[in-house]
């Protein structure tokens, strides 16, 4: 009899092996007074599927406090008989959430003590589990006060005090600049629990200026603040004792006559400042823009601006002001800047003449962006004076998109010829011509010329302007990076360059020819150049009709002994499965190939199959790999798989717009799962993927912790809202991955 008793109670037993209980490795941190879930929920043994708990039984209670009764719910009930007093009346669980498996307990106005670790259990009829999780209670103290707590004849001492914290907070005294202040050893004492913080500065009597407090703990800040006046008028003025008696005269007249004005005065000025604060403070572009400021609003602005070590780094005008009156306003704040970025803000002229006086003055700008404002030939002229003056260090000037000719290269080629710091010169999107060129390859060749990085896209150039840039390039010169893209350069233009590019002067190491109406002819005055050339590293073929024949000629010149290219593309290029056999051959001798972009080719899979042959080679050192859109499926992915598991060295790897579906993704799953798989960055959008291939993602990278993966772009696949606890499942996981897709987080 006793038997069948056990078999009957057995049975089910081994059924309930399907449950588990999840909860959170991570300690939940709550502010004390406010609400905290701790969660906690059943999941099928996978540890995703959800399962119903409305019949279940759950217990939560403190672990740490030999498991007294926190809260409990049994039989569809709460049942709180044996609950401890300290949480009466806080605590719940969502009973509508319980049908979803989730089993969190809800805990309100949580103080000091409720620190500690919670235990929850849940049981049914034939089966129980229990995890721990642990809260940890922080206290907000009070805001810091500053008394100026001694003086002498030279320095004075300022005392920042703040109390009420847990844990323990850091304090920090910094000036008005923001530069950290050494003051003494902070103390601190420990009242009921709690922290309090105090710290002394002590500062010269010549270094007064306002002084900012700031205490610290993990993610909560508190600051206050003394201004030099306040601080002045705890310091006895020496004169004060001798003319008292007049002073006190002259002040009781002043008052009778001038309180009321004054007294109007400081509310307008308070009522301005009130506003242009919050006008600083608003959302979006051009904050200011549409107001009316005042002469005292201005200095405000400026004040703000000049004290914000962040603005000084990189200025946006756009953000406050894109006008000419912008920079005429804040032109002292362009000049302390060391990256001003005036780009898109509807400047002429005008403010040109105002930067040229900027560059001419003592300044900090190393880069300045005016892209895509329409100063024309004029402003140029303008601002050349600027940028000839003994005190401009500018390094980078941007001047993309507005609206000038040949004119302004002559120019600029003036100022190249006079001593300069000019290193990187941006004129794409202007219609210079070959004219253009030729003009300012006058100021390439000087001696005082510095440029490394020049870029002359959509310039209306032909190659007419290769042979001038082939000149340069063949006298004495500093370039290292030449955009070309986007010109009627055709192969009679490469033809010309390449005289330039074989030259022992020429230290060019990148060079871009996007779109140049270039063919297969191109590619074998190319061969020569990668044969020749050692200090080219990267370059750019992408949306030339190159074609098969073209990328075989090239793949000579990749497997020669001096050719150190590391980036290649040649996305749209007119390619096939026929190319993939030809970089095989490269990937398998020794290369320096580190990125190759064959993006929006008809590689297919049959291309890839090649390809993947190459990339497990031991010659193969390639870290980034694009076939976005080379109409590759589910077939693809395998191979690639046999890839990730063998030794490569791939960091990034970009399949998006292919026909992937969730099978490919479920096959490519299992090679992140490989101790080989160095992969950083997966790029799946637009693959056709559901929640299905979300899930096989989600549960590959769990089951290899130590995976690279930080950036994994899944947007605009069909992942719906049942694809979202997924998602935020791996967020929580890997902290660092950084997850894109089409829902909301
Ligand atoms: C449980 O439900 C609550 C209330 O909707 C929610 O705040 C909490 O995040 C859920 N917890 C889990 C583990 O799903």
């Amino acid at each position: 009899m006793q038997c069948v008793w056990v078999m009957v109670l057995l049975l089910p037993a081994a059924l309930s092996e399907k449950f588990k209980v999840v909860v959170p490795d991570a300690p939940v941190v709550g502010v004390s007074g406010s609400v905290v879930v701790l969660p906690c929920s059943v999941r099928g043994l996978d540890g995703q599927t959800s399962m119903n708990a409305e019949d279940m039984n759950i217990t939560w209670s403190r672990s740490d406090l030999t498991d007294s009764v926190v809260h409990q719910y049994v039989n569809h009930n709460d049942l709180n008989t044996d609950q401890i007093p300290q949480y009466r009346g806080r605590t719940s669980v969502f009973k509508e959430e319980l049908q979803r498996g989730n089993t969190s307990l809800s805990l309100s106005n949580i103080r000091l003590t409720d620190e500690g670790q919670y235990s929850c259990t849940v049981e049914s009829r034939y089966w129980n589990d229990k995890l721990s999780v642990n809260l940890r209670v922080e206290v907000i103290g009070s805001q810091p006060v500053i008394t100026v707590d001694s003086y002498d004849s030279e320095t004075v001492s300022l005392l920042c005090k703040s109390e009420g914290w847990y844990p323990e907070p850091a304090l920090q005294w910094m000036n008005s600049r923001r530069v950290n202040l050494t003051a003494e050893e902070t103390e601190t004492q420990r009242v009921a629990d709690l922290y309090s913080v105090k710290r002394r500065v002590t500062v010269k009597r010549s270094d007064i200026d306002t002084f900012f407090c700031i205490v610290t703990q993990r993610d909560h800040k508190k600051e206050g603040h003394i201004t030099a006046a306040a601080i002045y008028d705890h310091l006895p003025n020496p004169g004060r004792t001798a003319g008292i008696v007049v002073g006190v005269i002259l002040l009781l007249v002043l008052l009778t006559v001038g309180a009321v004005y004054l007294y109007k005065e400081r509310r307008k000025r308070e009522e301005e400042i009130r506003k242009v604060r919050s006008y600083l403070i608003s959302d979006g572009d051009g904050r200011l823009l549409h107001h009316n400021l005042s002469p005292r609003q201005w200095d405000y602005v400026e004040f703000t601006l000049l004290n914000s070590e962040q603005e000084l780094k990189e200025f946006r005008l756009k953000r406050y002001v894109p006008s000419d009156r912008g920079v005429q306003k804040l032109q002292k704040v362009i000049a302390s800047s060391t990256k001003a970025l005036l780009n898109d803000c509807a400047l002429t002229e005008e403010s040109c003449s105002v930067l040229a006086s900027v560059l001419r003055s003592v300044n900090s700008l190393k880069d300045l962006n005016l892209n895509k404002n329409k100063l024309q030939d004029s402003g140029v002229k303008k601002l050349s004076e600027g940028l000839k003056s003994e005190h401009c260090k500018l390094e980078t000037l941007r001047l993309e998109r507005c609206s000038l000719t040949e004119e302004s290269c002559s120019v600029l080629a003036s100022v190249l010829r006079s001593v300069n710091s000019l290193k990187d010169l941006n004129l794409s999107k202007n219609n210079l011509q070959d004219s253009g060129v030729k003009k300012i390859s006058e100021g390439l060749k000087s001696k005082h010329c510095r440029l490394e990085t020049l870029s002359l896209e959509r310039c209306s150039l032909t190659e007419e302007s290769c042979s001038v840039l082939a000149s340069v390039l063949r006298s004495v010169n500093s370039l290292k990076d030449l955009n070309l893209s986007e010109n009627e350069l055709q192969d009679s233009g490469v033809k010309e360059l390449s005289e330039g590019l074989k030259s022992e002067h020429c230290k060019l190491e990148i060079l871009r020819l996007e779109s140049c109406s270039l063919t297969e002819e191109s590619c074998s005055v190319l061969v020569s150049v990668l044969r020749s050339v050692k200090s080219l590293k990267d370059l750019n073929l992408t949306e030339n009709n190159l074609q098969d024949s073209g990328v075989k000629e090239l793949s000579e010149g990749l497997k020669s002994e001096h050719c150190k290219l590391e980036t290649l593309s040649l996305e749209s290029c007119s390619l096939t499965e026929e190319s993939c056999s030809d970089l095989v051959s490269v990937l398998r001798s020794v290369n320096s190939l580190k990125d190759l972009n064959l993006s929006k080719n008809n590689l297919l899979d049959s291309g890839v199959k090649k390809i993947s042959e190459g990339l497990k080679s031991e010659h193969c050192k390639l870290e980034t790999l694009s076939l976005k859109g080379c109409n590759l499926t589910e077939e693809s992915c395998s191979v690639l798989v046999s890839v990730l598991r063998s030794v490569n060295s791939l960091k990034d790897l970009n399949l998006s717009k292919n026909n992937l579906l969730n099978s490919g993704v479920k096959k490519l799953s299992e090679g992140l799962k490989s101790e080989h798989c160095k992969l950083e960055t997966l790029r799946l959008s637009n693959c056709r993927i559901t929640y299905t291939g979300c899930a096989a993602l989600t549960s590959a990278l769990t089951e290899n912790p130590s995976s690279a993966l930080t950036q994994l772009d899944l947007n605009h696949n069909q992942i719906t809202e049942s694809g979202r606890e997924n998602i935020s499942q791996l967020k929580q996981k890997f902290p660092y991955l950084t997850v894109n897709s089409d829902l909301q987080f």
